[in-house]
């Protein structure tokens, strides 16, 4: 993938919303590599956010974008409580179905070209997986719902537009799962995690990079970015140890029902809602496998983390 030299967003305005997000950060740091002009689009005034606003207002949204007048919009932003999307499906749908509606109007207004961020979850993940583009929707949760509704507001308002979902993403300061991970083992010295969720892990920066050449592509329709492969939670937190600088045993395998009958959630996941990226690699984007991903981050992370010799002492090695 090629985003940083002589590239096809040099000196190009493109806007991100959810910019001061997981994935939002990453974006712009390599949106801004590749020469782009970028402006923050963000949910609350702060660092890394050009401009505030919330999506579930229409008015808001077009005053935004018509006044930035960007060439590309890459819409990252979302409501990604999954558990409280559950118990506010209407607060999910306001925000994920309606505020995706509302960017892809604005986008058809201000002619500029509209990429959306899209999820796993509106897959059912019982037995299709690994799901390809084209493959029949039917999520299992509220978020799922609300993501799918969006995806079709953004491909049903102009046919240039396009949505690329991902999964299980990772990387950056806020919450995500190797944090987590390190951060319970680090606490503990041991956990258990659940072997009957699978998925594809992706690395934030990856996915970044990989949006940014879609953009450049200016890819119409559905694609699937994540890093190559497919693990279970369990396979994920085993490699993040490893990589941590862990023995990897301090993870343990548990199923959902026991994981739930200890931690109930009202939000139900896909059993494996893992995706193959057909459509990005016939355009030449392609994130590499996951176990490379983490190897690249996870030391980093735990470094930062200080994490190696406290569990190592915890652990007795
Ligand atoms: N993380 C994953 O594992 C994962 C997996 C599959 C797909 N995705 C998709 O990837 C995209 C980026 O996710 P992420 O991980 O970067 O999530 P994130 O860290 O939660 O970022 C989402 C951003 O959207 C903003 N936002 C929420 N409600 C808003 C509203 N009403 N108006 C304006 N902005 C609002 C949030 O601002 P506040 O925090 O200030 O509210 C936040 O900055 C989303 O479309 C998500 O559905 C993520």
């Amino acid at each position: 993938m090629q985003t940083n030299k002589e590239s096809g967003l040099r000196g190009q305005r493109v806007a991100v919303t959810g910019a001061a997000g997981q994935v939002g950060e990453y974006l712009c740091w390599a949106l801004e590599t590749a020469g782009a002009d970028v402006w923050r689009l963000g949910h609350h005034p702060g660092a890394g956010v050009d401009t505030a606003f919330d999506l579930t207002s229409a008015k808001a949204v077009r005053d935004r974008i018509l006044r930035c007048q960007p060439a590309a919009i890459i819409h990252a932003a979302a409501y990604t409580d999954v558990d409280g999307a559950e118990r506010d499906p209407g607060l999910a749908m306001a925000v994920n179905g309606e505020g995706s509606a509302h960017v892809a109007a604005a986008a058809k207004e201000a002619g500029a070209y509209l990429l959306g961020v899209g999820t796993d979850f509106v897959f059912p993940g019982d037995g299709g997986a690994p799901y390809r583009e084209g493959d029949a929707t039917n999520p299992v949760n509220a978020y799922g719902r609300s993501k799918l509704a969006g995806e079709q507001a953004i491909l049903a308002a102009d046919a240039s537009f396009a949505v690329a979902r991902t999964a299980w993403v990772y990387g950056g300061p806020g919450k995500h799962f190797p944090r987590t991970l390190l951060r319970l083992l680090r606490d503990r010295g041991s956990i258990e995690v659940v072997d009957d969720e699978t998925s594809s892990p992706t690395y934030a920066s990856d996915l970044a990079e990989a949006l940014a050449a879609l953009t450049i592509a200016r890819g119409a329709g559905i694609f699937h970015l994540v890093n190559e492969g497919h693990a279970t939670r369990f396979a994920l937190a085993r490699d993040v140890a490893r990589a941590a600088g862990l023995d990897p045993a301090v993870v343990q395998a548990t199923t959902t029902a026991d994981f739930l009958r200890k931690t109930p959630l009202p939000a139900r996941r896909p059993p494996n809602s893992s995706l193959r990226n057909e459509r990005a690699a016939a355009l030449g984007i392609r994130l590499r496998p996951w176990q490379d991903a983490v190897a690249a981050y996870v030391p980093k992370l735990a470094k930062e983390m200080r994490i190696a010799p406290a569990v190592a002492a915890t652990t007795g090695e």
